[in-house]
């Protein structure tokens, strides 16, 4: 997830741009750039100015805002495809300078278009998957010139050419000298264009326009524009035929505009997580670090916390699927053991800055042990400790509370054992997007009208269920200040039901799998010690509903997707119960998204 900006007009476009990627920078903050185009270069003579850095563009110096020109481009950037650097940093441009392209999304088949571009003589600078997009460019302009179109002609024949020819999701803003104009391209990833007096804006979301007008259009996905001094023209791919877009007027301001109109970083995190979820799924493994955990005689996962509790899951479900024995160990307890030379070691991090997580990876590479690091951020700490990386796409999360990196997470690890499961469960995996869509429309008010009162909480679950069950007491614990645990079901016997009364509920997930049936029985104990129950189980389970004081049924899936969406009903029931208790949820009391010290 990258921000990207895009202004025509009078003004010079530069601070306008400036301005703009700094209300973007939520999006991604690892480094930034601007092309702009003065009349000159709009003319055909002249040059396209590009300036691109690593690093954050609120740090930046005042020359970036120097650069001269009315029309002009901007990115602030979230690595998925080369390291953060300052020639992987955006604006990409063409052999001849005359392109610049900034883009918000992933090119899943640049690799062969890379190929063959190589291959025909273009020469690439960066390790980015968006460079393809402006030598494509380069190469259809120069047929458009064979086949003598020029001026609009040229740039509709190099549109339609780049939208048949590139795979994946992409926002992109575009400067092609010559051209009096930027064109807007839009599939997947968001872009907005707004209108202002006398000039035109573009944006990955409203916030870096608001401040210039509130005059908004949504564009829809293949939708293609090209932004003039005179206005906007609209036309919607494949048909190439001008379209209407209704024109908006929003009342929103920069910070709620930031989080798409909701009301914390973490609701809006919660609810991206389908897409999330099917990005990091869908993605091609190395097969060499396949190939490596397949000969490992034992894998061991090293993490903190949330990533903690994905390691555990994925240890539940690689032993029974891949037959494959999984540890799993607390970073900061890992120093304390021995570790076989012949054990895969995967350190789970989203920031891949948790100095507990590098400490322990580096511990297990020092003995010889093949290192693996699953992480969301490119250029992070852990990715230069791996000998293999595997990234989760979640982008930038900027609640401290781990949502959908969770589920990234979740969907990585579950890729690698169906990969090594030859398949299994992949189909269910690919078509999990409406489940997910459809776990969201969970009302979480009378779960957490019950949790909001309690002193102690209880989450309960039997196999998968139980690190799922850790998680969702940490994700109360930690934003809503309740001290809540995480229990497999059938240890609640052995001590914990002593603390059970009617002020302690208990949060049992019990879904139709092989635990169902002790499953019930253990709820039916725990009933009759006088605690309340919360039962999360599968649709249609009128059993359950009968016991339990408040049942929710999850959508009607096959249990492998049951296990994602159980997990986002506990982030939504923990996020409700904070928001009910006036937490500040996105930045809980004493707690920091990256713990970078021992
Ligand atoms: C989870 O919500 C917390 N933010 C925290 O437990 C977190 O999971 C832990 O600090 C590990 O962070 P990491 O994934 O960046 O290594």
């Amino acid at each position: 997830m990258c921000g990207i900006v895009g202004y025509v007009g009078e003004r010079n476009a530069a601070p306008i741009i400036v301005e703009g990627l700094k209300c973007l920078e939520y999006r991604g903050y690892d480094s930034f750039g601007l092309a702009v185009a003065d009349g000159t270069a709009t003319d055909g003579g002249g040059r396209l100015t590009v300036i691109k850095k690593q690093g954050r563009i609120s740090d930046a110096g005042s020359e970036v805002s120097l650069a001269v020109g009315n029309i002009g481009i901007g990115h602030t950037r979230w690595a998925t495809h080369g390291v953060p650097s300052d020639v992987n940093a955006h604006p990409h441009t063409d052999c001849t300078g005359d392109i610049a392209v900034v883009h918000n999304g992933i090119i899943e088949n640049y690799a062969e278009l890379k190929k063959a571009l190589i291959a025909e003589g273009h020469v690439f600078k960066s390790e980015t998957d968006t460079e393809v997009i402006a030598h494509l460019l380069e190469k259809f302009r120069n047929a458009a010139a064979e086949k003598g179109l020029s001026g609009t002609d040229m740039v509709d024949f190099a549109v339609k050419n780049l939208m048949d020819t590139l795979e994946g999701s992409f926002a992109l803003l575009i400067l092609i000298r010559g051209f009096n104009g930027l064109i807007a391209i839009k599939r997947f990833s968001p872009l907005v264009l707004g209108i202002g007096d006398d000039e035109l804006f573009a944006s990955s979301d409203m916030t870096p326009i608001l401040e210039h007008t509130q005059k908004i259009l949504l564009l829809e996905d293949n939708d293609y524009a090209y932004l003039m001094p005179d206005g906007i023209r609209l036309f919607s791919y494949p048909s190439a035929k001008t379209v209407e877009r209704e024109v908006k007027t929003v009342d929103w301001d920069v910070e709620s505009a930031k989080k798409g109109g909701y009301e914390y970083f973490m609701e809006k995190e919660i609810f991206e997580q389908p897409a999330v979820f099917v990005n990091s799924f869908r993605q091609k493994i190395d097969d060499g670090a396949v190939s490596v955990l397949k000969k490992a005689s034992s894998i061991t996962v090293v993490a903190c916390g949330s990533s903690y509790h994905a390691g555990l899951i994925f240890r539940y479900l690689m032993e029974k699927y891949c037959k494959i024995p999984v540890r799993v160990e607390i970073a900061s307890e890992f120093l304390n053991f021995t570790t076989a030379k012949d054990t895969a070691v995967i350190a789970v991090t989203q920031s891949g800055e948790t100095a507990d997580t590098l400490a322990a990876l580096r511990h297990a590479k020092a003995n010889g042990c093949p290192v693996f690091a699953v992480t969301n951020v490119l250029g992070s700490s852990v990715t230069r400790i791996a000998d293999y990386v595997l990234y989760t796409r979640a982008g930038p999360e900027i609640s401290v509370a781990a949502t959908k990196s969770f589920i990234a997470q979740c969907a990585v690890l579950l890729r690698i054992v169906s990969i090594i499961g030859k398949g299994i469960f992949e189909k269910e995996l690919f078509e999990i997007y409406p489940v997910l869509e459809e776990t969201l429309l969970f009302d979480p008010a009378d779960a957490s009208a019950v949790c909001k009162d309690a002193e102690n909480i209880f989450y309960v679950g039997r196999g998968v269920y139980y690190p799922i069950s850790l998680e969702g007491a940490l994700k109360m614990k930690e934003i809503t200040y309740i001290h809540a645990e995480g229990c497999a079901a059938g240890e609640l016997k052995h001590g914990p039901f002593s603390l059970l009364t009617p002020k302690t509920p208990v949060v049992a997930v019990c879904t139709k799998d092989d635990a169902y049936p002790v499953m019930i029985s253990n709820i039916k104990e725990m009933k009759a010690r006088g605690a309340p129950v919360i039962a999360i189980g599968s649709g249609g389970d009128a059993d359950l509903k009968e016991i339990a004081d408040i049942f929710i049924p999850l959508p009607r899936s096959k249990n492998i997707c049951e296990v994602i969406s159980a997990t986002i009903i506990l982030q939504m029931i923990a996020y409700n119960t904070a928001v009910l208790l006036g937490r500040d949820v996105d930045k809980p009391r004493n707690l920091a998204k990256s713990v970078t010290v021992i």
